[in-house]
């Protein structure tokens, strides 16, 4: 079972008469197109209601099981308060330094809520280097992460991500960081309620959530599980459905990213206007980075108008970059990165194939709402990330369907360099939210 679709990085495990599909890339293809909106009017009118209601079915039924992209350091010489408050230092910059003393932050194995996608030392990763780095800002060090800070801070309080798989991968990071400090059992709980996972530390009233929202605004890709790979459509001017979930959360950290890059060359994103039940249903096409557009444009303006900025906190974190591509770094692309034990150590290092635009437009529209009093953090992880082509499960996490021999001998297909191991890189990004809910 050789997958067909290297370029893509796409593989299709035929099993019964299912087709369960594996996509773990995402790196390669920056979008040549240009931000321009490239706008298919389709016709109004009833042929063209028809035309969407018919393409809206086709896709609300056909049921592809997709693994999706999912599939899935104490501060040496560190002051209790860190050095957070100085303005001169930038956390974004920096190096990472190997730190077997104060890293990980946490036993995976011994985290009763990790997911089997991030497990890698559960799933046969021996090396454990990866879990060794602690990132060292120039200048400044980041607060030391206390988890029993966390939780008081968190007392009463609920904290919401929310987007796709990759923030659920932080979600997970911060749910171990801080459940070692929970010894007892009962005081702990996970409940898992479609699109939303939720843990609770009971003894604190404080809340840690998980909400599935890939593309932001309503999609149809709003199934965690059963979701279109390749032919996606948003609602451009829906949003409510998921807002209703996080509108009364504390602190929601947002992230998007990864189901705006193209998987071939061709791919367009589908936007829909209007609603069925109004008929005036209305489909567009255009470029990926401009349906990007028009989710963040959704997303502004609900907050401008729902957001009580005395109340709420907001964090938008930056893009995740993926290792798929190992000749950004002079390895062979047909490793992907699998056997990498060790960060690129080249600094300024930025992956060819990593869309740093992308999170400079979400910056702009955020700005939109300073006037207002409502302030967007970025956390911006990703040159950081970008270092750490040894942090990805590979072929060591629970499959969808396990792997063979021989797929385990084609990382090309088979390797994924998308998520990341825990412990890992994405405590580092929790250590910075930790640091702004903390200390800033
Ligand atoms: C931190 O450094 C990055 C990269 O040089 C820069 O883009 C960003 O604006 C800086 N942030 C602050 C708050 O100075
Ligand atoms: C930590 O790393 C140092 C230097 O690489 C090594 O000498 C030492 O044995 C390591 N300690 C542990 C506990 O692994
Ligand atoms: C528990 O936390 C929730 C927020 O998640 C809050 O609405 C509720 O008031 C808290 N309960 C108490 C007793 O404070
Ligand atoms: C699951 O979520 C729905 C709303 O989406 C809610 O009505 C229901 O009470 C939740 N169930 C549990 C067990 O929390
Ligand atoms: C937010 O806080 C400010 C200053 O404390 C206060 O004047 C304002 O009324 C508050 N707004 C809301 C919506 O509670
Ligand atoms: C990765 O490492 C394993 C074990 O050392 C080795 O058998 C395998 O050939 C390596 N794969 C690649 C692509 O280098
Ligand atoms: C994030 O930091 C990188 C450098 O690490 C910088 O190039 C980029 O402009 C920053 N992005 C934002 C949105 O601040």
């Amino acid at each position: 079972m050789r997958c067909p679709h290297r370029r893509e990085d796409r593989c299709t495990i035929k099993e019964g008469s299912q087709a369960k599909k594996h996509i773990f890339s995402e790196g390669r293809m920056k979008s040549e197109a240009s931000h321009k909106m490239t706008v298919l009017h389709a016709p109004v009118g009833v042929r063209s209601i028809v035309t969407s209601l018919v393409a809206f079915f086709i896709l609300a039924s056909s049921i592809v099981f997709l693994l999706e992209e999912q599939v899935q350091m104490a501060v040496r010489g560190t002051t209790e308060e860190g050095d957070a408050s100085n303005e001169e230092c930038n956390w974004s910059r920096g190096r990472w330094v190997y730190d077997n003393v104060s890293r990980p932050l946490y036993n995976g194995l011994k985290c009763a809520f990790i997911f089997p996608e991030v497990a890698c030392d559960k799933y046969g990763r021996k090396d454990v280097m990866y879990q060794h780095w602690r990132w060292q800002p120039h200048g400044c060090d980041l607060p030391r992460f206390d988890a029993i800070k966390l939780l008081e801070k968190l007392r009463n309080k609920r904290l919401v991500f929310v987007g796709d798989s990759v923030n659920r991968n932080q979600w997970v990071s911060l749910v171990c960081m801080v459940e070692a400090s929970i010894p007892d059992d009962r005081l702990k709980i996970r409940i898992f309620n479609g699109s939303l996972i939720s843990f609770k530390a009971l003894e604190y009233n404080a809340t840690i959530d998980f909400y599935w929202s890939p593309l932001l605004v309503e999609s149809n890709s709003d199934n965690p599980i059963i979701h279109r790979v390749e032919y996606r459509i948003i609602r451009a001017d829906r949003i409510e459905k998921h807002a209703s979930v996080w509108r009364d959360a504390d602190i929601i950290v947002f992230n998007s990213y990864l189901w705006w890059r193209k998987q071939k060359d061709d791919m367009r994103m589908k936007v829909m206007y209007g609603s069925f039940e109004d008929g005036d249903a209305k489909l567009d096409e255009m470029e990926m980075v401009d349906g990007f557009e028009i989710a963040l444009k959704k997303l502004t303006e609900w907050l401008g108008e729902n957001i009580d900025k005395n109340k709420t906190k907001i964090f938008f974190a930056g893009s995740s970059p993926t290792h798929s591509w190992a000749s950004n770094w002079g390895g062979d692309d047909k490793n992907k990165c699998l056997n990498e034990t060790e960060p690129i150590y080249k600094t300024g290092y930025k992956a060819a194939t990593t869309d740093y635009s992308l999170m400079a437009t979400a910056k702009s529209y955020f700005r939109t709402l300073e006037p207002k009093g409502i302030h967007v953090q970025i956390l911006n992880i990703t040159e950081l990330s970008d270092y750490r082509k040894d942090g990805h499960p590979t072929v060591f996490r629970k499959q969808f369907v396990p792997l063979t021999k021989e797929q385990i001998a084609d990382p090309a297909s088979y390797a994924d360099c998308t998520h990341w191991c825990l412990p890992g890189v994405p405590d580092v990004w929790n250590e910075f939210l930790y640091g702004y809910l903390v200390h800033k």
